[in-house]
């Protein structure tokens, strides 16, 4: 495989990704309609190291409406990660927007897919689909049991690419990841918030009792799970594998550990219980091990210590600005 197109390549996990296949010689168009979910302006920053690579090609434009005729020339793998990200704001009059950003963005694209010869088509999916799995890791044939609009437009998007996978032939690999953090997160996910408010000496805000758990996985792992994904020689039509970091925590044990890696002692507010949030997540990885050969790498405590000290630079050069 030489071209790529990575959709939401201005993102968290976009922008990790482009960087990646970029460092391993592939050549990559990037998609992106910079949504204000948030910043804008991180978006950008994101890209910045890949907009000054000679194989990149940044295309700005909005999934739902651009004229996908042409984009796909030449390109073997499709990485699909643009969508409205979320679990918490997705109740409610936002509804929409994640049917549009998650579902119907989803379908344009694999319409445009199913008239050339694409190679692969790998999806962003998401352990919100299971809803919470308080029995033990779930495997990929557990039920779909979603907890909130975000984790329902994702099966639906999931639906829509079994779809164009069983009778318009387009070749798919679903990957639910779990809980991503490091460098580049999402500031409304918790560990951005979480350090963000240490650093800034404000409480935490906790939402519930803090013993939720979180399977959670690194970014550079994930990037390497969808790196494996574009590659590897399809098993069937469509095919799904849970990208977890084999390692999990209560949000109450992450509050303390973001206080270690900062050297404070964090203090913690307590708020309400928010809907949509799940008890537990908890992958099963025998499936993406054994077929992808994945195998995640970054202990909790490497990866938050990476994230803090991604955070500590951001902050300094944009007091600077
Ligand atoms: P992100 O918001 O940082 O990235 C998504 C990008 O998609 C953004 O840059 C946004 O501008 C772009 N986008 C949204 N709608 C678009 C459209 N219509 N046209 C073009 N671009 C559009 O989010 P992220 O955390 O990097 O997540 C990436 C993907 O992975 C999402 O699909 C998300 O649902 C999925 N996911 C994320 C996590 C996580 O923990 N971060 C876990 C499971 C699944
Ligand atoms: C994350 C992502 O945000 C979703 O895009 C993704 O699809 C999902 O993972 C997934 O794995 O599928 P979530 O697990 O809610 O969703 O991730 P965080 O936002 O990091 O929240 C983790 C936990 O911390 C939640 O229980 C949340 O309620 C809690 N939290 C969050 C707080 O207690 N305080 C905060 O300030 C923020």
């Amino acid at each position: 495989m030489n071209k790529v197109l990575v959709t939401g390549a201005a993102g968290f996990i976009g922008s990790h990704l482009v960087d990646r296949l970029l460092e391993a010689g592939y050549e990559v168009a990037g998609l992106d309609c910079f949504t204000d979910y948030y910043s804008p302006g991180a978006k950008r920053r994101n890209l910045s190291r890949a907009l000054a690579r000679e194989r990149f090609t940044l295309i700005e434009g909005d999934l739902l409406h651009l004229d996908l005729d042409g984009t796909l020339d030449g390109v073997e793998g499709v990485a699909h990660l643009a969508g409205e990200p979320g679990v918490r704001s997705s109740w409610g009059e936002r509804f929409p927007t994640y049917l549009e950003r998650n579902v119907q963005t989803t379908q344009r694209l694999l319409e445009a897919a199913s008239r050339g010869g694409l190679g692969r088509f790998v999806y962003a999916s998401s352990s919100s689909i299971y809803g919470s799995s308080d029995g033990g890791p779930v495997s990929e044939a557990g039920a779909l049991r979603p907890a909130s609009p975000y984790g329902m437009s994702k099966v639906a998007a999931e639906e829509v690419i079994g779809l164009y996978a069983r009778e318009r032939g387009v070749p798919s690999t679903l990957l639910r990841y779990f809980t991503v953090y490091g460098p580049r997160q999402r500031p409304e996910m918790a560990l951005s918030r979480f350090i963000s408010a240490i650093l800034s000496g404000e409480p935490v805000e906790i939402f519930g009792d803090g013993e939720q758990a979180r399977e959670m996985t690194y970014v550079a792992d994930v990037v390497e799970a969808t790196v494996a994904a574009l590659e590897a020689e399809p098993k069937e039509r469509v095919r799904a594998y849970n990208v977890g970091g084999g390692t999990r925590t209560t949000v109450g044990s992450l509050v303390n550990l973001v206080g270690g890696a900062i050297g404070e002692r964090p203090e913690a507010r307590y708020c309400p219980p928010v809907p949509g949030d799940v008890r537990s997540t908890w992958a099963d990885l025998e499936r993406s091990r054994r077929e992808l050969g994945y195998n995640p790498r970054v202990s909790l405590e490497e990866g938050v210590e990476e994230q803090v000290r991604w955070a500590l630079v951001e902050r300094r050069s944009l007091a600077r600005v």
